[in-house]
């Protein structure tokens, strides 16, 4: 076993910083190794074959730093790419090591919070196209009915700075009336992107008497319990309560912004993906 064996945390960006701000909360004796692939970012518009190969050199790169466990805090590549990686990767890799997502954790969950069994999911055209929130979701709550809208719009608004804006006001109003218009009766709308919960306060404006669920919270319980469930994994990581971040672009950049979505300052380190 490698000396340290930090959990690992995967976004395309800074989204997973919203994740990892609630897994650090729950599991706060051990270790964490975050990469953001801000250099290629943002995933949600691309190809599945692209968002694959891109974390799959995400996933052999946590590995090559001794994690046993990764989680992919991104839903575009929980949807794109998790399964390929689980069921193909994985057993010629090593098949004690755990890559998990953050769609299956939310999907368990999310119609307990609605009355009407009438949800929406909010997230990148990715994610949208792939259908896995209805699946899941219909598999844990067969009756809730799921309206999806992807807001291609929202993830650069919040890569850019711009989730306090006029422009952000627009573009939020105009997806959650979209969605909204598909049933009203929608009580519940999940933001099914790790980016999203910096919108959390216009949304909330928008969506007046409408519960919104960010996804952190939820997957940090998951991940609690699944490391219960699983106490050979959760003695294979290690626990010296440390984090490290690191970024495929600027430090600087990663530094400035990644404190906004972690809500702490971070100091990152620069790592090639691909080469
Ligand atoms: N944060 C990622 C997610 O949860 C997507 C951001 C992107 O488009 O790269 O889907």
């Amino acid at each position: 076993m490698a000396q340290s064996a930090p959990i690992g945390v995967f976004d395309s960006g800074y989204g997973g910083l919203t994740v990892l701000k609630e897994l650090v909360k729950v599991l706060p004796e051990y270790d964490y190794l975050y990469l953001g692939d801000n250099a290629r970012a943002p995933y949600g518009t691309r190809s599945f074959e692209t968002v694959y190969q891109y974390t799959f050199e995400a996933v052999q790169w946590f590995f090559s730093q001794g994690c046993e466990l990764v989680v992919l805090a991104c839903n575009t590549a929980s949807a794109k790419a998790l399964r390929t990686i689980q069921q193909k990767d994985l057993p010629l890799i090593d098949a004690h090591k755990r890559v998990l997502g953050v769609i299956r954790p939310t999907a368990e969950v999310i119609g307990n919070y609605s009355k009407s069994q009438q949800l929406g999911v909010m997230a990148t055209q990715g994610t949208v196209l792939s259908k896995s929130y209805e699946i899941e979701i219909n598999r844990f709550f067969p009756k809730a009915k799921v309206y999806q809208e992807a807001c291609p719009m929202w993830v650069p608004l919040v890569e850019n700075k711009e989730y306090e804006g006029a422009g952000a006001d627009y573009f939020v109003k105009q997806n959650l009336d979209q969605l909204l218009s598909k049933s009203p009766e929608i009580d519940t709308i999940l933001l099914a992107c790790t980016h999203y919960p910096l919108l959390l306060p216009k949304i909330e404006t928008f969506a007046k008497g409408i519960k919104i669920i960010s996804q952190g919270s939820i997957v940090a319980n998951s991940l609690m319990e699944y490391l219960l469930r699983h106490p050979e994994m959760a003695d294979r990581c290690s626990k010296n309560g440390t984090i490290k971040f690191c970024t495929t672009d600027s430090t600087a950049d990663f530094d400035a912004n990644g404190a906004i979505f972690f809500g702490k300052p971070v100091k990152s380190m620069h790592i090639l993906l691909g080469h």
